[in-house]
């Protein structure tokens, strides 16, 4: 028989609900191959809270949520508990923190996340907020309390990169990181190439949902920064905030010089870069470069997204796909969970 693992999410929204969804759609196979039955026992909103013990219909959930806004009349409901108290009560596994990223403070789900390793709850988050200024901090908090602490979704989601780095590369030295991470610069990017202006391939982006009506975050390097120090932090044992990387976005990149560097073939990308200095620092930049046809991350294309390690003795390896939505976020979430019982507990 499956071991039943008890999970809460925190925060309903896109991936929070895709999350859930995917609880039934992979039930089949995830007790075939792993022996787990994962049940969902909480959900926690910011407006309010269900909780059952005895496990909560996945998909009903998130169409009632999607249908009223909300759990009003729902049997399981505790009309005035957000997140936090979910997590304070629940008799439960695994916390998956899907609330809303806030850079700044990492809250609501710093105080979730740091709740949850307290009750010694396993925690994956999608949220990256909690570990930008936080990391050192939660990470030997889960060290000490003896339970495990992913982030895949927070760190470029459906493209895999703290694993690389922490399973596949385990005993090397990661001597740099190039990393191709922002979907929707490398859009824009890929677009221009082709010879339309930047305004012209950004209003085509967001047009198709890839870019954010205000794309700020996304295209003067933000989320590229936050999302290089997170790896650099976990891979390279860095100790870096996002304002310690030197960024330069790709607004006020000329078409002609994206063009120019197309008829040398080369090819414009955003790229985050971190290297290990003379001294042991990590220093890390992002900022458009033209890469050589050769380059690995060259070929990554439209929306996609790549992570290119270069070791002392794997040489380079690199990632490449993983195109990010709400469902490839859920997708690196469940991955989390299921690694978290694959055996000893890894981080
Ligand atoms: N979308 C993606 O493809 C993607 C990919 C990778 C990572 N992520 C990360 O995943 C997280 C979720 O993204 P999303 O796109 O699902 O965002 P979203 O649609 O805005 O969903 C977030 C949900 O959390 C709720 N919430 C806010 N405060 C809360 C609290 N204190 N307790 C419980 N719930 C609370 C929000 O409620 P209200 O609506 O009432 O405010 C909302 O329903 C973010 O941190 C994001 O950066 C997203």
């Amino acid at each position: 028989v499956a071991r039943r693992i008890r999970v809460v999410v925190c925060g309903f929204g896109r991936v929070g609900r895709s999350f859930v969804r995917l609880l039934d759609d992979t039930r089949a196979r995830v007790e075939r191959s792993h022996g787990l039955a994962l049940d969902l026992i909480g959900v926690g909103e910011l407006a309010a809270s269900l909780l059952d013990a005895s496990g909560l219909p996945p998909a009903e959930t998130a169409a009632l949520y999607e249908t009223t806004r909300g759990f009003a009349g729902h049997p399981a409901l505790r009309p005035d508990w957000r997140g936090l108290e979910l997590v304070r009560e629940a008799e439960a596994d695994v916390l998956v923190e899907t609330t809303p990223t806030d850079i700044r403070t990492g809250e609501p789900a710093l105080g979730h996340i740091r709740t949850a390793l307290g009750r010694r709850m396993h925690v994956a988050s999608a949220n990256k907020g909690p570990f930008i200024r936080h990391y050192r901090e939660l990470r030997e908090l889960a060290a000490k309390q003896g339970v495990a602490l992913k982030l895949s979704a927070a760190a470029a989601a459906a493209l895999p990169t703290l694993d690389v780095a922490e399973t596949c590369l385990a005993g090397t030295e990661i001597l740099a990181i190039e990393g191709v991470l922002n979907g929707t610069s490398n859009f824009i990017l890929t677009r221009m190439r082709a010879g339309h202006a930047y305004a012209a391939a950004l209003g085509e982006a967001q047009r198709l949902g890839i870019a954010e009506p205000d794309p700020t975050l996304d295209v003067e390097g933000y989320d590229t920064a936050n999302k290089l120090a997170l790896i650099a932090n976990a891979a390279m044992d860095a100790d870096l905030v996002p304002e310690d990387v030197e960024r330069v976005g790709i607004t006020g990149l000329p078409a002609d010089m994206v063009r120019a560097a197309a008829a040398d073939g080369r090819m414009v990308r955003l790229v985050g870069r971190a290297t290990r200095d003379g001294d042991g620092r990590v220093r890390a930049r992002v900022a458009p470069e033209a890469l050589p046809a050769d380059h690995p991350l060259a070929s990554v294309d439209g929306a996609e997204k790549g992570i290119s390690y270069v070791t002392d003795t794997m040489h380079r390896v690199t990632v490449v796909g993983g195109k990010s939505d709400p469902r490839g976020a859920a997708a690196a979430l469940l991955k989390d969970v299921l690694n978290i019982y694959r055996g000893a507990i890894p981080r």
